[in-house]
C-alpha cells in the first residue's frame, strides 16, 4: 500500500511535539497532571481562548467525550447529538455506559441546528423521557463541515435560552480553526460554549486531548469523575508537555491544521478537476468522493481508506483524510489512480 488516507492516526508525532515530550522527561514533577508543564499549557490555552477556565489534559477522545458529558448530566438527563456525532457512531457507546441516553437527530451536512433541538426537545417532555440537557457539537463535524461563528453564537445563545448546556469536541478544532480564523479559538469561549474539548492527537500529538471547562458550576469534583473513569493520567506530563508545546508562540497547534486542510484541498480540488463527485465540499482535513465501485477495489490495493457508503448503485462514497503530514507526492498518486482518465479503471 503506498499511502494510508484511513485516518488521522496513521503518523507518528509531529517532531517538534517528540521533542517536547523528550525535553519533559527529564527531572521530577509531581503526578495526575500536577506538574509544570501541565500548568504552562493550562495558562497558554486560557491565554489563546482569553477567558478564565479550568483545563485538564486527558489521553484520548472517547475518553474526553464520556467524562466531559459525565460532569454536566444527571442521572436522568441525555445529550442530543446529530446522528453522525462520533460519540453515537463511533464510541462504543461510551456516552450511554456512562448512563446518558445519546439523543440523536438526523443531520446531512454534520450540524446541530436550532430545529433538532427544538425537536429533541419537543419529544422529551416529562419524566417518562430522558430529560434534553446538553447539547453535543463537533467543531470540525464528522462531515469535515465548519460551523461559522455566527452559527455557533446562535446555537450556543438558543441551547442556554431552552436550559441546555452545550459542549463541543474539538477533536479536529485545529482543523476547524484554521479553515475559519484564528480570531475563533478566542470567539469560541466568549460566545459561552460551557466545555470544549480541544484535540492533540489528530493535530501531530502523540496523544491527547485537552478539556476546558468554561462554565464553572462543571468544574466542582471534576477531577473525581476524570479519576473514576480511568482519565486521571499518572505522568500527566507527557500530556502537559504536548500542549504547552502546540500553544507555544510559534502557533505549532494552528500550522498543522492548516497543513493537514491544504493537503486536503490539493486532493479534493485534483478529485474534481478529474470529474470525481465530492459528496461535501472541502472545508478541512477530510475529503468525502464519490467513485464507481470498480474503482475502490483496486484503488484500496495502493490507498488506504475507508468506503463511508455503499450507494447500492455501482458507486460508493470514499472518505480520505490528510493529515500535518501527507505528502503532496502521495495526494497526486491518489489522484491519477482514482482518475477516469489516468487511473486503474
Ligand atoms: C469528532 C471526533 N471526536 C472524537 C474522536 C476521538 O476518538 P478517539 O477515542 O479515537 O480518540 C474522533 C476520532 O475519530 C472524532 O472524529
Amino acid at each position: 500500500v503506498r499511502h494510508l488516507l484511513y485516518d488521522d492516526y496513521s503518523e507518528g508525532a509531529h517532531p517538534a511535539i517528540l521533542d517536547a515530550i523528550r525535553e519533559a522527561n527529564s527531572g521530577q514533577e509531581m503526578g495526575y497532571g500536577h506538574d509544570s508543564h501541565s500548568a504552562l499549557a493550562a495558562r497558554r490555552i486560557i491565554g489563546a481562548l482569553g477567558v478564565d477556565a479550568d483545563v485538564q489534559f486527558v489521553s484520548g477522545g472517547t475518553q474526553a467525550n464520556l467524562i466531559g458529558l459525565a460532569a454536566m448530566l444527571r442521572p436522568h438527563e441525555g445529550v442530543v447529538a446529530a446522528q453522525t456525532a462520533h460519540i453515537n457512531v463511533n464510541e462504543t457507546g461510551a456516552v450511554e455506559a456512562t448512563g446518558h441516553k445519546v439523543i440523536t437527530l438526523p443531520s446531512a451536512d454534520g450540524k446541530v441546528t436550532a430545529a433538532m433541538i427544538d425537536e429533541a426537545c419537543a419529544l422529551h417532555t416529562d419524566e417518562h423521557t430522558v430529560k434534553p440537557r446538553v447539547v453535543f457539537l463537533s467543531q470540525a463535524t464528522e462531515r469535515g463541515t465548519v460551523y461559522s461563528v455566527d452559527e455557533l453564537h446562535a446555537l450556543v445563545d438558543h441551547a442556554h435560552r431552552v436550559g441546555l448546556l452545550v459542549y463541543l469536541d474539538g477533536a479536529r478544532l485545529a482543523m476547524a480553526v484554521a479553515a475559519w480564523s484564528p480570531s475563533m479559538l478566542h470567539d469560541l469561549a466568549a460566545l459561552g460554549v460551557d466545555v470544549l474539548y480541544i484535540g492533540g492527537t489528530k493535530n501531530g500529538g502523540l496523544f491527547g486531548e485537552a478539556l476546558v471547562l468554561c462554565n464553572p458550576a462543571i468544574r466542582t469534583d471534576f477531577r473525581y469523575i476524570m479519576k473514576q473513569r480511568g482519565g486521571l493520567l499518572a505522568k500527566g506530563r507527557a500530556i502537559g508537555a504536548q500542549f504547552a508545546r502546540f500553544f507555544a508562540d510559534d502557533g505549532l497547534w494552528l500550522k498543522l491544521g492548516a497543513d493537514a486542510n491544504a493537503s486536503a484541498h490539493r486532493l479534493g480540488t485534483g478529485l474534481a478537476a478529474a470529474g470525481i463527485e465530492l459528496v461535501q465540499p472541502v472545508v478541512t482535513n477530510q475529503v468525502f468522493a464519490l467513485l464507481d465501485d470498480a474503482v475502490v477495489e483496486p484503488l484500496s490495493r495502493q490507498f488506504g481508506f475507508y468506503v463511508w457508503e455503499r450507494r447500492g448503485d455501482g458507486q460508493s462514497v470514499v472518505r480520505l483524510v490528510c493529515s500535518w503530514a501527507t505528502p503532496d507526492e502521495a495526494v497526486d498518486e491518489f489522484i491519477a489512480a482514482a482518475s477516469p482518465v489516468a487511473g486503474s479503471r
